[in-house]
């Protein structure tokens, strides 16, 4: 089967992210994925600490715990790409006390609006629909992205560092959970777009990740395989744009 072009890969994930919104549940996938709350459980969120509505944590479809790894600084700007019902940009913004503040982005409009609804208590959180691809965001302006689940759904993943790297400021970190390659995959010749949605078919290996983030201009990282599903993995990426204290 030919891989479909950027365009239709972007249409059909707003499709299926957009009824997942509409289902008020993650489990649509027919692939074996863990979602919702008991996956953010199984993934090291405390899901009762913090009051996250229920029904956004029964939405929540990430890779992993990007915030594990970093520690935020109450001033930061921060985005969340691929926030999805924004898990991640919420348990930031516990943490975050003005100027700091989260931008949550996301192509399914759908699902901005539900963490809209959900982050209410939060108005530090802002959401912009929007392509991990083409940030709407002035270079050097954000001193961490978040990015959960999302980075195996975005065509063109050099592009999408390159964006990154471009809205970080100086010694502004990248903090990515995701599926990566650790063995040989079967070719997908059915349900294409089941499995690029749900971080499978766009996995990279970890040295796929270091040629990427270097033609891109990061000085740093470190990527930790967490655990193992036959030839993919789930991994923590943090990376660092050099320069700044
Ligand atoms: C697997 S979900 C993860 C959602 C969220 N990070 C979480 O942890 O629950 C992937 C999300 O990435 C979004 N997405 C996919 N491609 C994108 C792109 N090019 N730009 C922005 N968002 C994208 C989808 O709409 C979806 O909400």
């Amino acid at each position: 089967m030919l891989k479909p072009s950027a365009k239709n890969i972007k249409d059909f994930i707003r499709e299926i992210y957009g009824r997942l919104a509409t289902a008020g549940t993650a489990n649509l996938s027919r692939a074996p994925i863990d979602s919702g709350e008991s996956l953010a459980r199984a993934l090291g969120y405390d899901t009762s600490k913090l009051s996250i509505p229920q029904k956004a944590w029964e939405l929540f479809a990430g890779c992993g715990n990007p915030l594990e790894i970093i520690g935020l600084e109450p001033d930061w700007t921060v985005i969340d790409l691929g926030c999805g019902v924004g898990i991640d940009s919420q348990l930031a913004a516990f943490f975050l006390e003005p100027p700091g503040r989260v931008i949550g982005i996301d192509l399914t409009r759908e699902l901005l609006s539900l963490a809209k609804e959900y982050a209410r208590e939060h108005p530090n959180c802002h959401w912009v629909t929007g392509d991990g691809e083409q940030l709407p965001l002035r270079q050097r302006s954000v001193h961490l992205a978040i990015v959960n689940g999302s980075f195996n759904l975005m065509p063109n993943k050099e592009q999408a560092l390159a964006e990154i790297y471009r809205v970080l400021k100086l010694g502004g970190y990248l903090a990515l959970a995701d599926l990566i390659l650790v063995g040989d995959m079967e070719p997908i010749t059915d349900g294409f777009e089941d499995a690029w949605s749900w971080c499978v078919a766009g996995a990279l290996s970890a040295r796929e990740y270091d040629s990427l983030l270097k033609a891109v201009g990061f000085s740093w990282w470190e990527l930790k395989e967490k655990s193992n599903y036959g030839p993919l993995a789930a991994a923590h990426l943090l990376a660092r744009k050099g320069g700044g204290d």
